[in-house]
């Protein structure tokens, strides 16, 4: 049977929905190459966030169809997910060697479309239609694989976002807001859980949006607090954690949710994009900054160990000094565990890209430096400050720089590597930090007498 080759660009949604269609095609008696330059079938799942994104993929399926069409003619050639979506046939007319180009609520259909391309029954296909019912199609899984099973498996529970931040070109590559039900979430999380899963990342462009509209609010409730609380009871599921939330969703119920809810992780990845009232407002974020300020308050009256990342975006339009002033005096004030800045990049069709007053790139990359600095600053305070406590680790395996060492994460979603063996896998440790790096925790080794499995 041939071989495909997937690679993904972007977000932990499309590293999911790259595992989905290598699994529908794993399904169909299809290998997984280790490497592009010995596959059958080479796919690059896209991202169109930022503008660098859509180069770099761009410029791989250039290198692509350098190496491989001539010496390999056969070879099925597709982009899918973000840019495919955004782009369509324009990204065959600029590159005439792709043969498919598949949108976001099409993957599904990614397995009869290679196949029709392999047999020669059609030469190209562009499918970037919309589909009622697309957002419950990504459910197959691939733990195994790998020689070695997950222990930790992100779950897909909605598409599409109707926030329509003014920067933001997620609304119109994934679409508008679709839940899944909870049956059908918990159903997968089960499967999950009984083939050795012990955490589970649900997934969506806007989570704390989930059920919105098709769930409603039970003893006060949000729809998306039932679906937590559903996925809390399966048994052998040790935690949950869910990215990315949305501030304006993190209502009481979900607060309270950390409190009660032992299985959810104490960690939230919260964006934050500005700390600017005015450039919240020029955002579309729907929050101010004491409100977000608040919130974590609250979040670290229910746990006060949480560990809190976001996103920060540098250099919106119209930014100026004291706007980003203000960012840098939130950021001091909040002391986020780590935060992934952004210089803002100009995506069509949004309304931030028309807005007058774009901040020069030079602006751009000195903002992006001066905040880096204050981000990196507190990350180690907040890092070293872990030396010397004892931790409690899932182990997901050896480390992919270091195959010597394992990797595992905190509650708090801090990576831990240390010196283990293969049996260590998928277990739970209690392990002492000993020293740290950037972002990163180490503890010793097993000879280590504060090492107990849980
Ligand atoms: N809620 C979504 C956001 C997707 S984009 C999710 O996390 O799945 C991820 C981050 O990219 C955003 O939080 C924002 O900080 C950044 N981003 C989005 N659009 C951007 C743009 N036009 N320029 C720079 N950064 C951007
Ligand atoms: Fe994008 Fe804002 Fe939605 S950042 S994904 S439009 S919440």
């Amino acid at each position: 049977m041939p071989s495909v080759y997937i690679k993904t660009y972007g977000c932990q949604m499309n590293e999911r929905d790259s595992e989905t269609v290598a699994a529908q095609l794993v399904a169909k008696g299809y290998t997984l190459a280790p490497a592009e330059t010995m596959a059958d079938v080479i796919l690059l799942n896209t991202c169109s966030v930022r503008d660098f994104a859509e180069q770099k993929a761009i410029g791989k399926m250039q290198n692509i169809v350098a190496e491989t069409r001539r010496a390999r003619p056969g070879v099925v050639l597709g982009f899918m997910g973000c840019m495919a979506q955004s782009r369509g046939q324009e990204l065959i007319d600029q590159l005439p060697d792709v043969d498919l180009v598949l949108g976001t609520q099409k993957f599904h259909r990614a397995a009869d479309y290679v196949g029709e391309l392999l047999a020669g029954t059609r030469q190209k296909i562009v499918d970037v239609a919309e589909e009622t019912g697309s957002e419950a199609t990504i459910r197959e899984h691939i733990l195994n694989g790998s020689a070695k099973k997950s222990v930790s498996a992100f779950v897909s529970i909605m598409q599409g976002c109707n926030q329509y931040c003014t920067f933001c070109i997620v609304p119109y590559t994934r679409g508008g807001e679709r839940s899944r039900t909870i049956p059908d979430i918990v159903a997968e999380c089960r499967q999950l859980v009984a083939e050795g899963v012990r955490e589970i990342t649900l997934l969506g462009q806007i989570v704390t949006s989930y059920g919105k509209r098709e769930i409603p609010v039970r003893d006060g409730l949000s729809g998306f607090v039932q679906l937590i609380e559903a996925v809390h009871e399966i048994e052998g599921l040790e935690r949950i954690r869910f990215t990315s939330p949305h501030p304006k969703g993190y209502g009481d119920d979900l607060i309270a949710a950390y409190a009660r809810l032992p299985k959810l992780c104490e960690s939230a990845h919260l964006p934050l994009q500005s700390g600017s009232d005015r450039i919240l407002k020029l955002m579309h974020r729907g929050y101010t900054r004491e409100r977000f300020a608040t919130i974590i308050e609250k979040l670290r009256a229910a746990r006060p160990n949480i560990g809190i990342t976001t996103d920060i975006i540098v250099g919106f339009p119209g930014e100026t000094d004291e706007d980003f002033e203000q960012t840098l005096d939130l950021c001091r004030q909040v002391r986020f565990d780590n935060a992934y800045i952004f210089k803002y990049s100009e995506r069509r069709d949004t309304p931030a890209a028309l807005m007058p007053d774009q901040v020069p790139q030079a602006v751009r990359e000195a903002r992006n430096a001066a905040l880096l600095d204050v981000i990196n600053g507190i990350g180690r305070e907040k890092y070293d400050a872990y030396i010397g406590q004892t931790v409690e680790i899932l182990v997901e395996g050896p480390s992919k720089k270091n195959a010597a060492r394992l990797t595992g994460r905190t509650r708090c979603n801090k990576i831990v590597l240390f010196e283990g063996s293969d049996r260590d896998q998928g277990q739970l440790l209690n392990l002492k930090i000993t020293r740290t790096g950037s972002f990163t925790l180490y503890s010793g080794t097993h000879a280590d007498p504060n090492r107990l499995v849980v």
